[in-house]
């Protein structure tokens, strides 16, 4: 098992690991119609418009896990709507009416990415995504992924990441926390829970607190 930056191949990996894991770290595939818009929100757009800020977790073979995201939110969300939703809109139009189903909630997603962007989230512009498949979790490729992951943020300037994760996902709640996440407040959360690291200046590696902290 080695980290290493992602590459075009890793696209069907990437894509796999998405939707095996965006039921709260468990496979969602039953739960769409087409599953496929899962990645063209949450994985394909960061790794089309951030490629520095993607990596993978790479088991020899394959890609079995990944982190991806933006060093500022606010102009990532600019360029989704500027580049990357051309690319996928026609096959997943927006809604017509208030969304109800799981595809059309998605669907209303993938076509209003200004709602990643919260005056409360100023102080932590960046943020990721990180999902492993199942075999690999517990091990601490999940803490390696996100040092790997701020280092590499920290070359950009950002000072402060986030991350958006759902509230119901109870087992990724206490790994943010172990990293030294910290809730932020936010007025109108919706199902989410916002959670912020300082992002500190660019050094050599930068390792999350200590395990024994
Ligand atoms: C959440 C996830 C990224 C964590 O990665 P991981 O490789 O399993 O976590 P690690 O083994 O690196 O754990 C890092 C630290 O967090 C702790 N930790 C992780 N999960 C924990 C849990 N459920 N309860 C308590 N501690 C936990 C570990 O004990 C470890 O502590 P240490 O380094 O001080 O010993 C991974 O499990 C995953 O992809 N889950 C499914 C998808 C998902 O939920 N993604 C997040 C969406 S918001």
């Amino acid at each position: 098992m080695h980290i290493r930056p992602y590459r075009p191949a890793d696209r069907e990996a990437v894509h796999d690991i998405c939707i095996r894991t965006a039921d709260s770290g468990e496979d969602a595939s039953a739960s769409y119609r087409d599953p496929d818009i899962l990645p063209a929100i949450f994985a394909h757009p960061y790794t089309f418009l951030d490629p520095d800020l993607a990596f993978v977790l790479d088991d020899g073979g394959r890609a079995v896990g990944y982190v991806v995201g933006t060093a500022d939110t606010s102009a990532f969300a600019a360029r989704f709507r500027a580049e990357w939703l051309p690319l996928v809109a026609e096959r997943y139009p927006a809604p017509a009416a208030e969304p109800t189903t799981p595809d059309e909630v998605m669907a209303h997603l993938l076509h209003t990415p200004e709602r990643m962007v919260l005056p409360e989230l100023t102080d932590h512009p960046a943020h990721l995504h990180i999902d492993l498949l199942p075999g690999c979790r517990g091990s601490g490729h999940g803490r390696m992924l996100i040092d790997t992951f701020v280092t590499a943020l920290g070359r950009t300037g950002a000072v402060g990441l986030h991350v958006a994760m759902v509230t119901a996902n109870h087992r990724a709640r206490p790994f943010y926390d172990r990293l030294g996440f910290r809730p932020l407040a936010v007025t109108d959360p919706g199902p989410l829970t916002y959670l912020g690291l300082p992002v500190p200046a660019p050094t050599a590696t930068v390792h999350t607190q200590p395990a024994e902290a």
